[in-house]
């Protein structure tokens, strides 16, 4: 595990691009071009860069296979700089291996170093292997948006979980 950097740029285009061919549960449908991922990373690097944001890439023999981030839910409100919102995937031939839940208890401990006191997460409600990753590193279900997701047809429940840290 690791921070990401920009030499990163077309290792996470790939691993965006195989998620979403996946369709797992995240809410990006479509591949970004990489400009668009060339963006994506520079404001995620700049957001690091000035401790709004902490990163952890993981990588299995050379490949990058997960990426993980915690970030400032909305730096601009003083009354709100302690929250933060994580995001977190694993590539599928990766997963059950044990680095989801290493990443997340990785970035627990650097969303404490960057004094945020709350993290935050929106997940399918049907992300049921997500839903027990979050609960064994403390996380705890705080609400439901009903049908907050439109997937192929059906509407489907967003659920967040949030942790005191
Ligand atoms: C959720 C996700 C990050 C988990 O990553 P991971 O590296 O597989 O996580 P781990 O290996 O640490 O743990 C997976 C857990 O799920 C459990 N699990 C796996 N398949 C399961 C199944 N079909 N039913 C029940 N539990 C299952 C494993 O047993 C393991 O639990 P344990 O540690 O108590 O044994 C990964 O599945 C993923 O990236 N999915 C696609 C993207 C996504 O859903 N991201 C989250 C969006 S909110």
């Amino acid at each position: 595990m690791r921070a990401p950097d920009f030499h990163d740029l077309d290792a996470l285009l790939a691993f965006i691009s195989e998620l979403v061919d996946e369709r797992a549960e995240i809410v990006r449908t479509t591949k970004p071009s990489r400009d668009e991922e060339a963006e994506w990373l520079g404001r995620q690097l700049a957001a690091i860069e000035k401790g709004n944001s902490v990163a952890l890439v993981a990588e299995v023999d050379g490949r990058l296979v997960a990426n993980s981030d915690v970030e400032q839910s909305a730096p601009q409100f003083p009354e709100m700089s302690h929250v933060g919102m994580l995001g977190i995937a694993v590539l599928k031939n990766a997963r059950n291996v044990g680095l989801g839940t290493a990443l997340m208890k990785s970035l627990i401990q650097l969303a404490k170093q960057m004094n945020l006191r709350v993290v935050i997460l929106d997940t399918f409600a049907t992300n049921t292997i997500a839903h027990g990753l979050y609960k064994k590193v403390g996380f705890v279900e705080v609400g439901k948006i009903p049908k907050g997701i439109y997937r192929d047809g059906s509407f489907i429940d967003m659920l967040r979980f949030a942790i005191e840290i």
